[in-house]
């Protein structure tokens, strides 16, 4: 239980009330999280990631560079990206479309996962992407995923949550999921994309991965998904508009 400070910290009463922030280090378990409490909260799911992901899988396809800050701000302005509700129960969270192809399975190729990092370090690509998730924070009531919502996206987010783990655990659940889907990338191989991912990650100029000042942060070493989902609706929960009324009732 959370005490009566901390609860205060969620009345709110703007115009992000409603929006959820989840930012984290790769493979937290932020999306598996996220879609489970957007259920229950009866809210939107957007996992920025996807948008970053479809960037680099145009490039890849295109043969543009990840140095290419130019190309690449070019690619992430001219592309048609949406992500909503699953349309085929194959173990998704989500679709994401790209100029009207279903590529959902396709951002998720190691060779995407390889380069990400690198595509969205450009301050030009962030800048292109940034428009359609403000737009998507504003539409509604949302658990937003990513690196920098509660920092640059949507630092009034009505609740903010840092998801973390051990890189070894993270590491695990990503070589799990990979290897259910029949992928053949070795531990080692998945462990050192996530070191390398978290570096560059955090690193970055430009809305580096780091816990807005007043987020909530949770260890999720060891602690199982369900718990994690009703600590955050909990959270939810506690926060109340300017007039005093649940944001999230139940
Ligand atoms: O699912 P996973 O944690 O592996 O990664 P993701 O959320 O799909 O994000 C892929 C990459 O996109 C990240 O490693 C970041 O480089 C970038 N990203 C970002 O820079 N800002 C965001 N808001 C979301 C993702």
């Amino acid at each position: 239980m959370r005490n009566a400070q901390e609860v205060a910290r969620f009345v709110t009463g703007h115009e992000h009330e409603r929006v959820i922030a989840i930012d984290g280090p790769a493979a937290a378990g932020k999306s598996t999280v996220a879609r489970l409490l957007a259920d229950r909260l009866g809210a939107l799911l957007f996992d920025t990631g996807a948008l970053y992901r479809a960037v680099a899988l145009s490039a890849l396809r295109s043969g543009v560079f990840p140095e290419d800050e130019q190309s690449l701000s070019q690619l992430a302005r001219d592309a048609q990206i949406s992500v909503r509700p699953p349309s085929v129960q194959d173990g998704r969270l989500y679709d994401v479309w790209l100029n009207g192809e279903d590529v959902t399975w396709a951002v998720r190729d190691p060779m995407v996962g390889a380069i990400v990092s690198r595509v969205a370090e450009h301050a030009a690509v962030r800048a292109a992407l940034l428009p359609l998730q403000r737009k998507i924070a504003s539409s509604g009531p949302v658990v937003m995923v990513g690196r920098d919502i509660g920092t640059v996206v949507v630092p009034d987010a009505g609740l903010k949550v840092y998801l973390d783990a051990t890189a070894e655990e993270r590491a695990r659940r990503r070589f799990r999921e990979a290897a259910e889907r029949g992928s053949t990338q070795s531990f080692d191989a998945v462990l050192q994309e996530t070191l390398q991912r978290d570096a560059t990650d955090s690193g970055r100029h430009t809305a580096p991965l780091r816990p807005a000042s007043d987020a909530v942060q949770i260890d999720s070493d060891g602690i199982s998904v369900d718990r994690i989902v009703a600590e955050i609706e909990e959270l939810a929960r506690a926060g109340r508009d300017a007039a005093g009324r649940p944001l999230w009732p139940s």
